[in-house]
């Protein structure tokens, strides 16, 4: 099948219904931009609903179709992969012929260590090229990358590790944040020991500014290897032909629980959605330059750093560096005049640093920006007041679009390249082709327009989304498939407009979402509770001008406990960051009486993040003891 066929529709709304009422049709058209070994010749396979699979009786290779077959049709010498780092600082470029190199050897260097297909294999680096490479490597081979954020602790990775069970573990001597070093080799060794099943190999990628080699940590349980040194012996992987079906990574994103979800990626669906949305919803060919600024860590960073703009035969941008004061609030400018940027993807907590930093943009003047066509917003809502500033000082179209780790592309946006729509901002405007979007109330009842409720999505989700969650089919069904019979629980409220604009208000659980970063109050409560002071605690979510939403802590402590406030603080600051990361970013305790809870004891949590952020609140009937509340109030309007 050509890669180059893929069937076009004029409207969104052609497509959309198309996808509705044909979805063999519409998936099997999108699938022939994909370079098959075995070509699909059904879509969905619906046999072990509500589990399902797409592109059951396919094959193909994932990093065939994001390298080899550009370098085959004549793409080798262009450039692949940018790399900028404001922190070294560092640029380099890969054209697809070396991408495709490096990429083999690694892949080389995989199977020289035991690897072979179905293997998990952990990734914790930084953004570094390498970071790319591995991951491609492993799909070349039929393994499974689990990428591990870089701001998580010790602990966070060996609960990861546990979970996936890997063999080999890729690593850097560190990653670099504004001020400091960060030294990932002591934590990948503390990681190991506290792991019950530790990899067996790791494999470090020596910085020259960071301390810490391989050699260094001869003496552990686990073998360490040198990157490059590996690299230099190894013979080039062929890419191996995998069931589209086939996992091709497991990414771990925070639940309610303090316990990760492993969310699992396929193959083939993967490779089709991601191939269908750079044309139609980003607008990009082959040839052009995609920016977004995530980190590999992150499911943006998966989908739109690394697989989906290389699919699609275009360049993309990895960025090590912050969007402020590496150096100053011109760096999103400066890449994208420095690289002829056609579309830059970020996070609004971004654009909203940028914005604190230089309200007046007098950064952006200094660059020339001509290259730009659009400004893509996720992870979080883009709010209205940051979407007017950006639309304003970019006279460009911002966009916002939603969706989650779980789901692996939009849920819904303004296809750019199918169709631009009218932007309404607050909103990620419609549902994408192949995601039946509705809203239900409590009891599983459909609401109408501009009614507010849970978003759910009518099954099967299209493909590319999650496949299941690794090794646990029940927590799956649980977590997502059985609150409301026949939809998948997005876990986000909101509603419907009367033109289907979908308006995303925020979570309808315990899940936080701090400067773009989807974080787990549970994990963080779990820890807290930890402290040989604290009888009790509860962890919520509350606005923050610059960063979404930020993390904070209300405790009472054992009785007869005498502890001087800000020392608790401290201390439950320290274990936290030492526990699950920097990047929780808790940092605000309040020692309280008690906390309010319903009689059958559950704390509620949403009323007090309701209190703190001014919200209006009802008081459930089933409250225990009022008083509570009204005591807490004070503190939580402050
Ligand atoms: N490794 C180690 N530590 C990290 C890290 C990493 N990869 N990423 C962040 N951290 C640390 C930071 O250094 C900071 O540490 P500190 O408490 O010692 O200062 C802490 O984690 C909190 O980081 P963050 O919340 O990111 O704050 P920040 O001030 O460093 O940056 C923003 C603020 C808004 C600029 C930044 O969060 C950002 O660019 N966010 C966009 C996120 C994103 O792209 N999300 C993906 C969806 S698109
Ligand atoms: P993650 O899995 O880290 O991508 O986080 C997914 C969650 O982030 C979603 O469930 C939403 O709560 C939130 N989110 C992501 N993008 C948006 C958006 N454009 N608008 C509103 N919320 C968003």
């Amino acid at each position: 099948m050509s890669s180059s066929e893929q069937a076009s529709h004029t409207t969104y709304a052609d497509a959309y219904r198309e996808s509705m009422d044909q979805p063999e049709k519409f998936w099997l058209d999108a699938a022939r931009a994909v370079d098959w070994d075995v070509a699909p010749t059904k879509a969905l396979d619906d046999s072990a609903a509500p589990i399902y699979r797409w592109f059951p009786d396919a094959s193909l290779n994932t990093s065939f179709n994001a390298l080899d077959r550009h370098v085959r049709d004549g793409r080798g010498d262009q450039t692949a992969l940018i790399f900028d780092s404001a922190m070294v600082p560092a640029k380099t470029t890969y054209t697809y012929a070396e991408l495709l190199e490096q990429v083999s050897l690694f892949a080389g260097v995989l199977k020289d260590q035991g690897v072979v297909a179905g293997d998990r294999v952990i990734i914790y680096m930084p953004m570094i090229p390498e970071a790319a490479i591995a991951m491609l490597a492993c799909a070349r081979i039929g393994a499974v990358h689990s990428v591990v954020f870089g701001g998580f602790a010790a602990k966070e990775l060996a609960t990861r590790i546990d979970d996936a069970g890997p063999v080999v573990l890729v690593t850097a001597s560190g990653g670099l944040e504004p001020g400091r070093t960060i030294e990932y080799l002591p934590m990948v060794e503390k990681a190991l020991q506290l792991s019950a099943t530790p990899a067996h190999t790791v494999i470090v990628k020596n910085r020259e500014q960071i301390p810490g080699a391989a050699a260094d940590y001869k003496s552990s349980a686990a073998a360490w290897f040198d990157w490059d040194e590996l690299i230099a012996d190894a013979t080039p992987a062929d890419p191996v032909s995998v069931a589209a079906t086939d996992p091709l990574y497991i990414l771990y994103t925070s639940g309610t629980t303090g316990k990760p979800k492993g969310v699992v990626r396929d193959n083939g669906g993967h490779a089709v959605a991601l191939t269908w949305t750079m044309k139609n919803l980003y607008d990009i060919s082959p040839g052009q330059v995609w920016w977004t600024a995530s980190d590999v860590g992150w499911v943006v960073g998966h989908s739109y750093i690394v697989y989906g703009p290389l699919l699609a035969g275009a360049t993309t941008v990895m960025y090590e560096g912050k969007p402020v004061g590496t150096p100053d609030a011109g760096a999103f400018w400066r890449i994208i005049s420095e690289y002829k940027v056609s579309a830059l993807f970020t996070a609004p907590t971004a654009i909203r640093a940028v914005r604190k930093a230089d309200p007046d943009a007098k950064e952006l003047a200094k660059y020339d920006i001509s290259s730009l066509d659009t400004l893509f917003a996720a992870g979080e809502r883009l709010d209205p007041d940051t979407y007017e500033w950006a639309t304003r000082i970019l006279d460009r179209p911002v966009v916002d679009h939603w969706w989650q780790t779980e789901t692996g592309w939009a849920i819904c946006a303004n296809l750019r390249g199918l169709e631009p729509m009218e932007i309404k901002a607050g909103s990620p405007t419609v549902a994408c082709p192949g995601y039946r979007v509705e809203i239900v109330d409590g009891k599983g009842e459909l609401v109408g327009p501009g009614t507010e409720g849970n978003i759910v999505i009518g099954l099967p989700l299209p493909p590319g989304t999650l496949a299941g969650l690794w090794r646990d089919e029940d927590r799956y069904v649980k977590s997502y498939l059985s609150t409301f019979d026949g939809y998948y629980l997005t876990g986000d409220s909101g509603y419907i407009d009367e033109d289907n604009y979908v308006f995303v208000l925020g979570r309808s659980d315990d899940v936080i979402n701090v400067a773009g970063h989807r974080l787990s109050t549970g994990s963080m409560e779990a820890v807290v509770a930890g402290h040989p002071a604290v009888a009790e605690c509860a962890v919520i979510g509350i606005h923050d001008e610059l960063k979404g939403q930020r993390p904070s802590g209300y405790v009472v402590l054992k009785s007869g406990v005498d502890i001087d406030p800000e020392t608790l603080r401290q201390e439950l600051v320290a274990r936290v960051r030492d526990q699950i990361g920097a990047v929780a970013t808790f940092r605000d305790v309040t020692v309280v009486a008690a906390l309010p809870k319903t009689r059958s004891g559950k704390i509620l949590r949403k009323t007090m993040r309701q209190i703190a952020d001014n919200e209006e609140y009802t008081v459930p009937s089933t409250i225990e003891d009022a008083s509570v509340l009204d005591e807490l109030s004070k503190l939580l309007r402050g």
